[in-house]
């Protein structure tokens, strides 16, 4: 018989799909609904071709949340930043491989400004990219999207490096969440649960909806 304890499952709201002018009631209402972190990208315009905010209105976001920030860089030259959006209020600080040459030093520098550190791949990431790193992540973030915009189309190929990745942690006996990332909803979310994932990032399917509290629990009812 497993004595294996049962997998519980995160919902992360991203506000990147927020009604910006009313971040903090969206905030609440997605809170209200039963929302376990909140996810915030920041892009940079050059890594990818969209730009959103900084440590300010991470700050102020800080301000207006209860649950923990995970914070989802996608810019160049992540280790630069680290200090300002841990000091911002990010709880989970995930960067690229993509953007990381000296990724072992940077998930390092995040642990020592107090976040907790995770890693990201692209779509076309392979998940060998991992190997040497795996040991010190806390999360690994799978895309199911190119990374830039919301409300795309999942990218059915992330399931099977969801379970690639969970794969390699169940065989070296280590405790890191698979986070995903893109796509998803209702549609979506049992694939990525039945892969291996827990930690579930959703932006049009919570905030696109008109009770958010009622899609959460919906999310949450495909996971039981
Ligand atoms: C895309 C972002 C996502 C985005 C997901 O670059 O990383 O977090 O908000 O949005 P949906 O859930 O609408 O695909
Ligand atoms: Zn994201």
């Amino acid at each position: 018989m497993s004595t294996a304890l049962p997998r519980r499952a995160l919902i992360a709201p991203s506000v990147l799909s927020a009604d910006f002018l009313r971040l903090g009631e969206e905030i609440r209402e997605v809170e209200d609904g039963g929302a376990d972190l909140l996810h915030v990208d920041v892009m940079d315009g050059h890594f990818v071709p969209n730009l959103t905010f900084g440590p300010p209105v991470i700050a102020k976001i800080r301000e207006a949340s209860r649950v923990p920030l995970d914070v989802h860089l996608m810019i160049e030259e992540p280790e630069r930043w680290i200090s300002r959006y841990v000091e911002a209020g990010a709880a989970w600080l995930t960067v690229h491989v993509e953007t990381s040459p000296h990724l072992h030093r940077t998930l390092q520098q995040i642990r020592e400004a107090g976040a907790q550190p995770g890693v990201v791949l692209n779509p076309s990431t392979s998940p060998e990219t991992l190997d040497w790193v795996l040991e010190d992540c806390h999360h690994v973030l799978v895309m199911s999207v190119n990374p830039g915009f919301g409300g795309q189309r999942f990218i059915p190929s992330a399931l099977r490096k969801v379970e690639a990745i969970a794969d390699r942690i169940a065989r070296r006996g280590l405790d890191v969440a698979i986070e995903i990332d893109g796509g998803i909803g209702p549609d979506t979310i049992r694939s990525a649960w039945d892969a291996g994932a827990t930690v579930f990032v959703a932006g049009n399917a919570i905030f696109g909806a008109p009770d958010r509290k009622a899609r959460i629990a919906a999310l949450r009812s495909l996971l039981t």
